[in-house]
């Protein structure tokens, strides 16, 4: 199974990841993590990548279609994957169609306002990337991993500012792929502005009925 999660910042794509990749036993690729773990380690990607994510922009297409293309040929991605967060252009789209393909993408839609309060509470696990929320999500001991035992942080590309900057970029480059994918009748539309536990049933739900199909 490849699936694609589609949706605006924090509009709970890895919250959902985690389950749906535990249910169909594929892994989950981040290119945000992944970027962000280069950003970290100091890698020559990561000095490219680092302005661009700090203030909220997307990294540019040569950069992220090669690392996807790279990552996406690793044997654990042989019987599926699930994509959160890449393609977000059109061209990276086009890419992935070329070398690799999906079977399902999920469309989580949910308000501006209400993505501004998820993200003004989120707190991730610099280790593991799990993602956490001050009162919707909160770990078992307050600021530590339940995964990975990690202090967690609040993430630089967070503040409000750099958020809205996110979502005009969402809405202008990245919405368009919607109607790419609804036209090649892979798409399931998801109301994510629900708690946490009604988003995935309703996801489950989708994710079924396209399995079917
Ligand atoms: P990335 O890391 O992918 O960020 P994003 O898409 O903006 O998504 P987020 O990780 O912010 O949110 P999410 O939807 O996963 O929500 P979450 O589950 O955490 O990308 C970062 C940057 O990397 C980009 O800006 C860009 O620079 C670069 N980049 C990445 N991909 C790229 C690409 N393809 N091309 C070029 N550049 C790229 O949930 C958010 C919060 O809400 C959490 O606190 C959670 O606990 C809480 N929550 C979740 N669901 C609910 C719910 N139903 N009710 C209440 N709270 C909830």
């Amino acid at each position: 199974m490849r699936i694609l999660l589609i949706g605006p910042p924090a509009s709970g794509k890895g919250t959902q990841a985690e389950w749906i990749c535990e249910e169909y036993g594929i892994p989950r690729i981040s290119l945000g993590g992944m970027l962000r773990k280069h950003v970290a380690d100091r890698t020559d990607i990561g000095e490219q990548a680092q302005a661009y994510m700090d203030r909220g922009e997307l990294v540019p297409d040569d950069i992220v279609i090669k690392m996807m293309d790279e990552r996406l040929k690793e044997d654990d991605c042989r019987n599926g994957f699930l994509l959160d967060g890449y393609p977000r252009t059109m061209r990276q789209a086009l890419a992935l169609d070329e070398n690799f393909g999906l079977d399902i993408v999920l469309h989580l839609h949910v308000g501006d306002e209400e993505v501004i309060r998820r993200m003004s509470g989120r707190r991730t696990c610099p280790g593991c990337e799990d993602v956490y929320h001050v009162v919707y999500d909160p770990p078992r001991k307050e600021g530590v991993c339940d995964k990975c035992g990690s202090n967690l942080i609040i993430r630089e590309d967070d503040k409000e500012e750099t958020l809205r900057k996110r979502l005009e970029v969402y809405n202008e480059e990245t919405s368009v792929l919607i109607s790419f994918y609804s036209e090649k009748g892979i798409l399931g539309n998801v109301d994510a502005s629900g708690s946490i536990k009604e988003t995935r049933s309703k996801t489950k739900k989708v994710l079924d009925e396209l399995g079917k199909s």
